[in-house]
């Protein structure tokens, strides 16, 4: 008789989050947001699985921007809930330190410190926030500029840098910590548009390296190209969450059609 397996045993990983089920490393809840008398984030329900890409799309002014930020803590929410890996964001202290350094993030201007070398913009928060030991972190920065494609600038002034090299450092300065989700917010819109496809490469590389990530971009050849699901968003709520095929070729909302003839028309 054939011997039977025990296959319905799952197997614990070896390393937390590397198993194949879905795992919910950022959920969103009911999420609400409003600047004064303005509503900007309406009953917002968001999920991302360990290892997708999410593109969120969206008009100016729909709240993808204040959507990222609340992922992170830099701005509260009025209600809902919003849980990193699982544990909900505390509002303040060490601990929303802590579970702030999961989250990457990446903004539309470059803002690294413009006092400080290439390699010490990458090393300064892992010393300081991970206490990491200083030569190690050197190591880790060189690795992570050269996967960037910048280890020949460490040494240098951000300003000596262009557009497009200083966003790939202010990506391998947020990989540094180690995250567990990295969100961009329109990183290539104030580049050159010489420099955004090196840009773009390096995000395409993360992406297929498994990286969890929210990117808020215009840029629809990166989301065809990148994205396992489009999220659009108009007027402060979620409107659609498709896949790239899905939502450029068969927009379900009047708003999505419109969005989509305004953009791909240009
Ligand atoms: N700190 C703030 N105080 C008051 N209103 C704000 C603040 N930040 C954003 N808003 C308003 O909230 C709404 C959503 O803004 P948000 O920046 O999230 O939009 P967005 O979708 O990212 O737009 P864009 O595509 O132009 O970047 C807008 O009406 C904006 O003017
Ligand atoms: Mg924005």
């Amino acid at each position: 008789m054939e011997e039977k397996k025990e296959a319905s045993i799952p197997k614990t990983p070896l390393v937390p989050g590397t198993d194949t089920a879905a795992h919910p490393l950022v959920e969103l809840t009911h999420v609400e947001k409003h600047f004064g008398a303005l509503h900007v984030l309406k009953d917002i329900n968001l999920t991302v699985n360990k290892g997708e890409v999410l593109v969120v799309v969206g008009p100016s002014g729909s709240g993808k921007s204040t959507m990222c930020r609340t992922i992170n803590r830099l701005e509260t929410i009025d209600s809902g809930d919003i849980r990193i890996d699982g544990k909900t964001l505390p509002q303040e202290g060490r601990e929303l330190a802590n579970l702030r350094a999961e989250v990457g993030m990446v903004f539309q201007s470059f803002n690294l410190f413009a006092n400080k070398t290439i390699l010490e913009n990458v090393t300064l928060a892992p010393i300081k926030v991970r206490h990491m030991d200083k030569t190690d972190a050197e190591r880790l920065a060189m690795d992570l500029l050269a996967r960037v494609g910048v280890d020949s600038q460490a040494a240098k002034m951000p300003s000596q840098l262009s557009g497009g090299q200083q966003q790939r450092v202010a990506i391998a300065r947020a990989l540094a910590m180690k995250p567990k989700v990295m969100l961009f917010d329109e990183p290539t819109s104030a580049l050159d548009p010489e420099m955004v496809n090196e840009v773009l490469d390096v995000m395409v590389e993360l992406a297929h390296e498994g990286m969890t990530m929210i990117c808020v971009t215009h840029e629809m050849g990166f989301a065809r190209k990148a994205a396992d699901r489009i999220v659009f968003m108009a007027d402060g709520r979620i409107l659609e969450q498709s896949t790239p095929d899905e939502f450029f070729e068969h927009p379900k909302t009047e708003r999505a059609k419109d969005f989509l003839s305004k953009i791909l028309t240009h």
